[in-house]
This record gives structure tokens, C-alpha cells and sequence, in this order.
């Protein structure tokens, strides 16, 4: 099993563009109106959107490869980039997707050590992030991985709003 992980840059664009769309909509699809998934993926994932995210100095962006093709990315935010106010000693996970035919082959774990070990570099003591209430699937995946529920927050799909649950892990 080959598993690599690269930093993404502005050349990366596109790329990052289309499988941020397709595992959005993987994920998602069964349990929003089109409408709403459609409105979502034009504001989210258009190229200029992209394009700002990727040239924040607070953001960062990772694809992880498996067996040499792109299974999914990971996007870490510290400092002002943070989509709530958590202060400079947390570093959120704002998302982390795995295509839907490369799930539970460890490749989340090995993004979410990557945020670990980015966020112990930068001596933040908690990483947090968002989770939609019904996803099951993550919302178990983080409590494997440590997290523990510490908040709420909205969520807009669309014009649909949506709750948020906060999970964070304190790092030691
Ligand atoms: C959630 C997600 C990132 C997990 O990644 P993954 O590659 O499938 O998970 P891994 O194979 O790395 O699993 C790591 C551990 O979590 C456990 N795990 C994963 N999914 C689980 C689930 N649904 N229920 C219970 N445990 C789970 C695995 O068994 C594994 O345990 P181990 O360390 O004891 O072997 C992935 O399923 C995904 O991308 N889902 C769709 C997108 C999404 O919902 N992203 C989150 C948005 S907030």
C-alpha cells in the first residue's frame, strides 16, 4: 500500500477544484435537494474562491495519493483563516475528504495525523473543526480519533441552515 501526501500550490488549482466538487457531492448528495448542493458547489468550490483559500498564509492544503492517484485532500487553518475565532492556539480542520472508493483504508487517519503534527509544529494546543450533525460516518471517525463534542455552530447549504456540531481534540 503506497500512500504520499503533497502540499498544494496555485498550480494545483483545478485539480483541487474537481475533487473537492465530487467528494462534496459523493458525500452529500443523498441528503440535500440538488438546488441547495448546486448552490452550495458554485460558491465554495468556484475558481476564484479556490484561488484566495490557496494563497492565504494561513490556510494549507494537502492531496494524499494512493498508489499515485488523488484519493482526497485536507485543508488546515490557523490564526485569522479559522472560519470561527478559536485564537492562534488552534488550528481548525475546516475539511478533510476521502473519495468514496478509497474510504476506510487509513487514508483519513494519515490526513488527520498530518493536521496533528502540523498544528504540535505550531505549538497549538487543541485542533477543532465543523461536522454536520448527520454525517454520521465522520461524526464516528472523529470520536475514534479523540475528538470530543464541545460546541455548535450554522451552517449554510444553499438557503438551507443546517447545525454544525464543534468537536475538538487538546493536544498534549
Ligand atoms: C470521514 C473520513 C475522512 C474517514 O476517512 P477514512 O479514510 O474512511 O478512515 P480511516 O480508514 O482512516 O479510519 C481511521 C479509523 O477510524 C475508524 N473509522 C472510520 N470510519 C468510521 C466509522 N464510520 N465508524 C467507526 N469508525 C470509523 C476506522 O475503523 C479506523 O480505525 P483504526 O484506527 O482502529 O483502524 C472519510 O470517510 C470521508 O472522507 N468521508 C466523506 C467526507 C466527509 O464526511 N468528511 C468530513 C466532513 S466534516
Amino acid at each position: 500500500m503506497t500512500i504520499n501526501i503533497k502540499k498544494c500550490t496555485l498550480e494545483d488549482l483545478r485539480t483541487l477544484q474537481k475533487i473537492s466538487s465530487e467528494t462534496f457531492y459523493e458525500t452529500f448528495k443523498h441528503q440535500n435537494s440538488a438546488e441547495n448542493m448546486n448552490a452550495y458547489l458554485e460558491k465554495a468550490f468556484n475558481v476564484k474562491q479556490l484561488e484566495k483559500e490557496l494563497s492565504n498564509i494561513s490556510s494549507q492544503f494537502f492531496f494524499v495519493y494512493f498508489h499515485n492517484e488523488v484519493a482526497g485532500y485536507l485543508k488546515v487553518n490557523t490564526n485569522d483563516a479559522q472560519s470561527e475565532e478559536m485564537g492562534d492556539e488552534s488550528l481548525e480542520i475546516e475539511r478533510i475528504y476521502i473519495k468514496n472508493q478509497f474510504q476506510k483504508h487509513g487514508l483519513g487517519k494519515y490526513l488527520l495525523n498530518k493536521a496533528t503534527e502540523i498544528a504540535m509544529e505550531g505549538n497549538k494546543k487543541k485542533i477543532w473543526l465543523g461536522v454536520w450533525e448527520k454525517n454520521d460516518n465522520a461524526i464516528a471517525f472523529y470520536k475514534k480519533m479523540g475528538f470530543v463534542q464541545t460546541g455548535a455552530h450554522s451552517f449554510y447549504m444553499g438557503d438551507e441552515e443546517q447545525t454544525d456540531l464543534i468537536m475538538t481534540k487538546t493536544l498534549l
